[in-house]
């Protein structure tokens, strides 16, 4: 592939910002570049700097006003419940069970879990998103079919078929050894294959009985560094179920503890209302608090701590994600939207340059994936996205007053959504523009 010179105001951290004020966080270029080839960002910085190390004849692409971002990440989402997104619930039990399961029995049939892939792919481009980290059903073929999709794409992604096997409909149940059988068939097919990474993915310990989760600590042991992805402490009546189904754990966070299911790599959606004891135990395994505000919003699951696990003694790791379909939009925008208006309600905020790079650097490290994505130094993939402040007439007409790059990545934050994202580059490629066009015209 032939290199290709990009032009626009460019943004990216370098470690997380601390205050409004944290310039020293983060690289801002007023006239910027990145030169691309085979995937990877070659080179960043000033326009003529970056310009200086392209052949005469590069490609170039100007999308001045614009600003580039890397691209964003979002950590948690389950890609069988495109079709659950605003369904009428009062808590999380009833949703799941009225709604949620009988959508992932549909995807026992090959064909509509390959459906619904190419559209989930589609969305995650639409939205500037260029890595998910993703719940397939219990079904291996729905992993396959997702799998499958990212390959095609050549988009990094992190993904897991879901073991489960009691307290949901039979046609969603696997046992024990078929979730370790399954979950070890998918990681050796799909593991390392392109930019695919497998998530070792029991549900939540109310659909796992002490065997499976026995199976799933065998897998976590045999493959030390996959991700490991589940739920944890999202709703009161969840956690009281949780806690009668394992009466010999503490807590809950104690449940997952007792099979292995801590540590650095693994993701728990939700976290929402844990105890200190919990939190430590958290912090000391280094294992993440995925923050899902739209879901917990529409769930009426509780108000996300972010400032008590962030700034106690043991801090915990902390990631942003959608949790589509729980979560109402697949817009990280929108998600750090609602993100700022759950600390508003707790008397703290976040602020935008904490926002924006949490979106792209701060969940790249909460992946342990930084040395790959959510940045624009040279040697990494290049995933990147161009975001338009003025992208609908009210945006327009707010963005006649902005003043400051805080105030943008402000207003894009607050008043964005897909439309804002002009374009989404997808390891050197512009994937958004691909999705218009009409396969028939070459
Ligand atoms: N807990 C177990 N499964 C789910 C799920 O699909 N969505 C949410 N929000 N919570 C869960
Ligand atoms: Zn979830």
């Amino acid at each position: 592939m032939t290199a290709t010179l990009i032009r626009a105001r460019t943004l990216s951290f370098s470690r997380a910002p601390v205050s409004l004020d944290d310039t020293g966080a983060f690289s801002y270029q007023a006239d910027g570049a990145l030169l691309v080839e085979d995937g990877l960002i070659l080179a960043s910085g000033c326009y003529a700097a970056v310009k200086a190390q392209a052949a005469e004849d590069v490609l170039e692409i100007d999308h001045r006003p614009h600003l580039i971002l890397p691209g964003f990440i979002d950590t948690h989402l389950h890609f069988p419940q495109m079709q659950v997104i605003g369904s009428y619930a009062a808590n999380l039990l009833e949703w799941l069970n009225t709604y949620t399961f009988p959508e992932e029995c549909r995807f026992v049939e090959t064909a509509h879990a390959k459906r619904i892939a190419g559209k989930f792919f589609d969305e995650m481009v639409r939205h500037g998103t260029t890595t998910a980290v993703a719940y397939c059903s219990v079904h291996k073929a729905s992993a396959d079919a997702f799998f499958a999709e990212a390959l095609d794409r050549n988009m990094r992604m992190i993904a897991g078929k879901v073991m489960m096997d009691r307290n949901a409909p039979q046609g969603l149940l696997d046992t024990p050894e078929m979730g370790y059988d399954e979950t070890r068939a998918v990681i050796e097919q799909w593991h390392g294959k392109g930019r695919n990474h497998v998530a070792i993915t029991p549900r939540f310990a109310i659909t796992s009985t002490p065997e499976q989760m026995s199976a799933a600590e065998a897998l976590v042991r045999e493959f030390p560094d996959l991700h490991v992805q589940t739920h944890l402490s999202e709703n009161r009546d969840e956690i009281d179920f949780t806690c009668a189904l394992y009466p010999d754990a503490i807590d809950y966070t104690d449940v997952y503890a007792r099979y292995g299911l801590l540590g650095p790599k693994t993701l728990f959606g939700h976290a929402i209302h844990l105890s200190e004891r919990e939190m430590d135990a958290m912090s000391e395994t280094g294992s993440v608090a995925v923050h899902c505000p739209t879901s917990n919003l529409f769930l009426g699951s509780g108000l996300f701590p972010l400032r008590r696990l962030m700034n106690r003694q043991k801090p915990v790791r902390i990631s942003f994600a959608t949790d589509i379909g729980g979560g109402t939009s697949y817009s990280m925008l929108r998600t750090m939207d609602e993100a700022y208006k759950i600390q508003q309600l707790q008397g703290e905020r976040l602020t935008p340059f904490e926002s924006a790079y949490f979106m792209t650097l701060g969940n790249a490290q909460a992946l342990s994936l930084e040395d790959r994505i959510g940045t624009l130094d040279p040697g990494t993939d290049a995933d990147f996205i161009v975001l338009n402040m003025a992208a609908t007439p009210a945006m327009a007409l707010k963005a006649e007053v902005v003043t400051s790059l805080a105030d943008e990545l402000f207003l894009l934050q607050t008043m964005g959504d897909d439309r804002a994202i002009v374009e989404t580059y997808v390891a050197g490629v512009a994937a958004k523009t691909g999705l218009n066009r009409d396969p028939n015209v070459s």
